[in-house]
């Protein structure tokens, strides 16, 4: 008696279990055959993956480093870590080859550039210049505005402006300077896993001036 129950208690978890792979199959056919048009939002983010960066090779986080940035600073990190992987991963802007320089005002940037070129001409050399660093007075603004304004894309000003902070902070301490070679080491790996992996890309961004 006991063997039977536990013969036919096997029958109805097989069969539960083949019920169960069947719904599930014919929901994923479902979902794949319908042709709901993609919101322009949804664009974005597929036009986002679709098109990869060297960058998102590189880690989604940097706690350990950002542990000893000032306390606002980390706010714009955390809300980076939130906001800016809504499309691509965090790494994305994380491993970037992007520095904005500090400055008051945009003129005093400006200047900072002029002088970090005449100081530290290695940064802006052919073979330097823009795969390893891309350093302007500007770019991080414009690359947090490029980003808020597209379609989808839910980022207030005032987290626009904390990430933004924090973008040239951490530029300006993580990838010039003391850690200069320490950056320069991390990008060439991801360039060169990068460039084996997505060859085509690899020669796609190079060609538009991006590597
Ligand atoms: C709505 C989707 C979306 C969101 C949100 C988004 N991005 Fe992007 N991001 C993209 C797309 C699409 C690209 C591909 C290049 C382009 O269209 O500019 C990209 C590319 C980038 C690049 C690579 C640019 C290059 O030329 O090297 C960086 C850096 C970047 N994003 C940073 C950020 C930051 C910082 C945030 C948060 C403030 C952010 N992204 C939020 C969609 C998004």
């Amino acid at each position: 008696m006991r063997m039977k129950i536990g013969a036919a208690q096997k029958i109805v978890s097989g069969a539960l279990a083949a019920g169960l792979m069947a719904l599930l199959a014919a929901s994923w056919t479902r979902g794949q055959a319908a042709d709901k048009p993609l919101t322009p939002a949804e664009l974005e983010k597929r036009n986002a993956l679709a098109n990869p960066y060297p960058n998102d090779l590189g880690p989604t986080r940097i706690d350990g480093v950002v542990a000893a940035y000032p306390d606002n600073i980390r706010d714009g990190y955390k809300a980076l870590l939130v906001k800016c992987a809504q499309c691509h991963t965090s790494a994305r802007p994380l491993n970037s080859q992007f520095v904005e320089l500090e400055g008051k005002t945009p003129a005093d940037k400006e200047a900072a550039v002029a002088k970090l070129r005449k100081d530290h001409p290695e940064y802006f050399t052919a073979s330097a210049r823009p795969a390893l660093w891309n350093i302007d007075a500007h770019i991080w603004s414009r690359y947090v505005h490029r980003m808020m304004s597209k379609p989808g894309c839910s980022i207030s000003s005032v987290d626009g402006k904390k990430i933004w902070e924090f973008l040239v902070y951490d530029g300006v301490h993580r990838k010039i300077g003391a850690n200069a070679a320490a950056w320069k080491a991390r990008r060439e790996k991801l360039l060169s896993e990068f460039k084996a992996k997505y060859p085509m890309r690899y020669q796609e961004l190079v060609s538009q001036g991006e590597l």
